[in-house]
């Protein structure tokens, strides 16, 4: 989605911005700009497609100054064209803007009766010509021209403004979308996400709702949302740059498969450490929280929402709470009931997905208090929004497809599930070492799988000139065959779908023939005799059969059923193992398919709009 970087320094920023753009490119975006004061005089540069041809075009121009905004820019309101795209400008306002503004058509209607033109249909030149108006008519400068225009202002917005009758001052304002402000040695930057600036500073303030700021070369003043200065926070950024580079891989979404050894070893580090799981993991008072609740309700969307289907399963047989999974966009739009005395966790790799914030504030709405955050990015808008947090340690995913951050929340979840299995009397000492230890060899057993790739990747060319493929699974390992077939479908756009597996004779059976591949997740299991049943039907109507079982399962490939083994089976946490190969399968498949792996047609990295 759309992204912001801006700058106020001694020096040219353009390289900064052109950076900051490029860090930002991972999001998803279809245009991109600049807007550059060099003395008095403001030099705007956009164009549609990457941020190269932006920074080619910035530069034979020779666009230079020591202030200016970015933008990277995701069409909402009005098609991909230069004339939509950021900064917008009116008479020397320039401004970049993520959110979507509500009353942009009665705002633009009264604006047009004072007599501004428009030359973009986004709801962002509204803006623009606001902050105008209200410099022309007794706004003091143009921070307080953007304090007088956000107040007229109903939707969400992060914005970054330059005036070109003040040359000193970068004004910003945050509400509804994220917004932080790197602090420099005599140069200060604004941006949407820390990756835009970590070249920089690691010395950041996320702003807060309703809050602007006023960033000078020399310093910020953050003012609240009574215009009044208020004090926030700083913090150092252990986003790491390296985390931000693609080093020896051909994509990110390879380099992020490969890193879950890693990402996980973080992610369950203070477990093994404490050689305990400890309710302290999610916050000082999350043993009070978690030991009064009497049941979980998971709200996320895509991806985010397999993590906690999965979750559902480990919840109810290990901790013996009840557990309901709810797709975000969907809750917030229903009639729900609430049990206040349930615990509601919200799953979010970015932590600024729309649908899954305002499914969180529904449900605060209806009564709900208690609230638990799974997040991989620090400080973003719906930890902060939660009474609980429990941060995954994947480092920077830059790949649309969520890989790593997958793997990781399911390994939050399961150390949630056996908190709450302690605390509500159903896991005992010897349980907890048990699982433990389980834990532990993780890492190495994710380790193993990865090194299936290549068998992986001579079945994916198989898959390549597929038009459709089904995937099954049962049990805990049904979310995985969803996962599986959405992440085939992300990034080759084969069209897939994943049934659970005793589902199959009851409807999509009759896709089954000679063209249509089945992938089954078959762990070795309670359910693997089911499965195996599941099997049969496909493979007496011609369907071709590509197995994962694991390395102790009893059977073996014959005509019309390929095998591949991962490890042997690793008890509850099978499914994060038996996510790798389906990862790896998208991976090569796509590979194979040359389709832009990192950046898949119409989608989006943070998704911040409905
Ligand atoms: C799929 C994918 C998406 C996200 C979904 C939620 O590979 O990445 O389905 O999982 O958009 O995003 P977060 O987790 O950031 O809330």
């Amino acid at each position: 989605m759309c992204g912001i970087v801006g700058a106020i320094a001694g020096r040219d920023v353009v390289p900064v911005l052109v950076e900051g753009l490029k860090r930002l490119e991972y999001r998803g975006y279809d245009s991109s700009g600049i807007a550059v004061l060099n003395g008095v005089e403001v030099r705007r540069v956009r164009r549609i497609g990457r941020v190269a041809e932006m920074e080619a075009a910035a530069l034979e121009k020779g666009v230079a100054g020591q202030l200016g905004i970015g933008h990277t820019r995701w069409a909402t309101h009005g098609g991909v064209t230069e004339a939509n795209a950021h900064p917008h400008i009116s008479q020397g306002v320039s401004l970049v803007h993520n959110g979507i503004i509500e009353n942009h058509e009665e705002q633009r209607e009264r604006l047009r009766g004072l007599g501004y033109v428009f030359e973009s249909q986004t709801d962002t030149e509204v803006i623009a010509h606001l902050i105008h108006h209200h410099l022309s008519h007794g706004s003091a400068d143009v921070l307080a021209a953007l304090q007088a225009a956000v107040k007229e202002l109903t939707g969400a917005y992060a914005l970054a403004v330059i005036s070109a009758a003040e040359p000193e001052r970068l004004v910003v304002a945050r509400m509804g979308c994220p917004l932080l402000v790197g602090l420099g040695e005599g140069e200060n930057f604004v941006a949407s996400d820390v990756s835009a600036i970590i070249q920089a500073t690691r010395r950041v303030i996320f702003l807060e709702e309703g809050d602007t700021a006023e960033l000078t070369r020399d310093g910020v003043q953050v003012f609240g949302e009574d215009n009044a200065p208020v004090q926030r926070e700083q913090h150092l950024s252990d986003v790491s740059l390296a985390s931000l580079e693609l080093g020896p891989y051909r994509h990110f979404m390879q380099k992020e498969i490969h890193e879950q050894p890693r990402a996980l070893a973080d992610t369950i580090d203070a477990v093994i450490n404490a050689g305990s799981f400890d309710a302290s993991l999610f916050g000082a008072n999350a043993e009070a929280v978690l030991s009064g609740i009497t049941g979980i309700k998971i709200l996320a969307c895509g991806t985010s929402y397999y993590a906690g289907s999965t979750a559902k399963y480990w919840i109810e047989s290990i901790a013996g709470l009840p557990c309901d999974v709810e797709i975000a966009s969907e809750y917030r739009y229903r009639q729900a009931f609430a049990d206040p005395r349930h615990l509601v966790v919200t799953i979010s790799q970015s932590g600024e997905t729309l649908d899954t914030m305002e499914a969180l504030k529904y449900a605060k709405s209806l009564g709900h208090t208690h609230t638990l955050s799974i997040c991989n990015v620090q400080e973003s808008a719906i930890p902060r929004a939660s009474e609980l947090v429990c941060y995954t340690r994947a480092g920077a995913e830059i790949g649309v497809a969520s890989t790593k951050a997958f793997t990781t929340q399911l390994a939050a979840l399961f150390q949630l599930t056996v908190v709450l299995g302690k605390l509500h009397g159903k896991v005992n000492a010897e349980q907890e070492v048990d699982y433990l230890e389980q834990l532990r060899q993780l890492p190495g057993s994710v380790q193993h799988a990865l090194n299936l790739e290549p068998q992986i990747a001579a079945w994916a060319e198989r898959f390549a000139t597929k038009a459709n493929a089904l995937f099954l699974g049962r049990g805990l390992h049904y979310p995985i065959a969803l996962e599986g077939a959405l992440k085939l479908k992300e990034i080759t756009y084969i069209h897939a779908e994943a049934y659970p597996a005793g589902e199959l004779k009851h409807g999509p059976l009759a896709l089954v023939d000679e063209a249509m591949p089945v992938v089954v997740i078959a762990p070795n299991d309670s359910l693997l005799e089911k499965v195996k049943s599941n099997m049969q039907e496909v493979r007496a109507r011609g369907g071709e059969l590509f197995v994962f079982a694991d390395q102790d399962s009893n059977f073996s490939a014959s005509e019309g059923v390929h095998v591949i083994r991962t490890p042997r089976n690793v008890g509850v946490l099978s499914p994060i193992v038996h996510t790798i190969p389906v990862q790896m399968l998208a991976y090569h498949a796509a590979l194979a398919r040359g389709t832009d792996v990192d950046k898949p047609r119409n989608l989006a990295k943070s998704v911040t709009v409905e």
